[in-house]
């Protein structure tokens, strides 16, 4: 089997290079590959790589995902997550190869307190979630065999992530205040790269398989139950670490503007993904205290 990776350097990217090694050969691109076009911002050189290549699967691990920073670029957004994909996907369809892609609990407006279900009903709040859902959108109107992965709070231990900035505050400042108003899930780069590689060998052997997934570690927390589970984590592994903090206040999401806004509700419903391909999603926890056993 032959697949394409794209992003091979971004959070889910890096652990999709070590997950998908099994499955066959992987031809790993990143903006900056020389032998094949993976740079987003080019949708014509990116379907003439998959018309040499001739993958069976493409993995579309690269997005524009600075959530900010797109209010601000928002046709550079869309270029890299609806035009790229919809390059991508009327390539895969015309060499009959399936396209994995990711999206967002960013295409929701995040009212109300019930995790969302694939089918509910999408109202993006920002640049980001519009292209996202602009992306997921144009796969679907190819008529390619797709799976798409709608994710949220992704960490990974390689790079920056909430967990370290946490960690460093707590190390210098004795009062934090975190948000306590937005719910979602943390979920591990690592989780999501091992779940596309079972879902892929699925896939392969039932077209019926293709379409929308919800795909997120379980349970439900704030970003301030995620700092304190953090800190508190950090003060088990390493009783002496230093760590200063001794109040960790919750303020609510106004406390910090950002130029793009964020939904409030960012639980997801996993039930189709798990009951589709016979997985289980473990709880947040238990990534969040491997990836941060592995820093310390
Ligand atoms: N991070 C989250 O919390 C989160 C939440 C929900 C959904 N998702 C989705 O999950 C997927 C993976 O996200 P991630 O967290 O792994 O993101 P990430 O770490 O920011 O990685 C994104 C990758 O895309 C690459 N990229 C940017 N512009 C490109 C271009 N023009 N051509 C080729 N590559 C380009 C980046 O490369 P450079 O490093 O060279 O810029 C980076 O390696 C994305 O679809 C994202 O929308 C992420």
């Amino acid at each position: 089997m032959k697949i394409l990776l794209l992003g091979k350097n971004g959070q889910v990217g890096w652990e999709l290079q070590r997950s998908l090694a099994p499955l066959g050969e992987v031809l790993a691109l990143d903006r900056h590959s020389t032998d094949f076009c993976g740079d987003l911002s080019q949708p014509a050189r990116l379907a003439q790589t998959v018309l040499a290549y001739r993958p069976d699967v493409i993995v579309n691990a690269a997005a524009h995902t600075a959530v900010d920073k797109a209010e601000g670029e928002p046709e550079l957004a869309r270029g890299l997550n609806a035009t790229a994909p919809a390059a991508l996907a009327q390539a895969a369809a015309q060499v009959g190869a399936w396209l994995v892609h990711y999206s967002t609990d960013y295409v929701f407006n995040g009212q109300g307190d019930q995790p969302w279900q694939e089918g509910d009903t999408t109202g993006p709040l920002s640049v980001y979630g519009q292209t996202k859902l602009e992306g997921e959108q144009a796969i679907v109107a190819t008529g390619c065999k797709h799976l798409i992965f709608r994710t949220s709070w992704v960490y990974a231990a390689r790079g920056g992530n909430f967990a370290k900035t946490m960690l460093r505050l707590a190390g210098e400042r004795e009062r934090l205040t975190v948000i306590d108003d937005q719910y979602g899930a943390p979920t591990g780069a690592d989780l999501i790269a091992d779940v596309t590689a079972h879902a892929i060998r699925s896939a392969l052997q039932q077209t019926a398989l293709a379409g929308i997934y919800h795909l997120v570690a379980a349970g439900e927390t704030t970003w301030h139950g995620y700092a304190s589970h953090v800190i508190a984590q950090a003060r088990k592994l390493e009783p002496d670490g230093g760590l200063k903090v001794s109040e960790i206040a919750p303020v609510p999401t106004t406390a910090f503007p950002t130029p793009a806004k964020r939904p409030l509700n960012s639980r997801l419903n996993t039930h189709k993904l798990q009951h589709a391909f016979g997985l289980v999603l473990p709880p947040w926890q238990q990534g969040v205290d491997r990836m941060l056993a592995e820093i310390l």
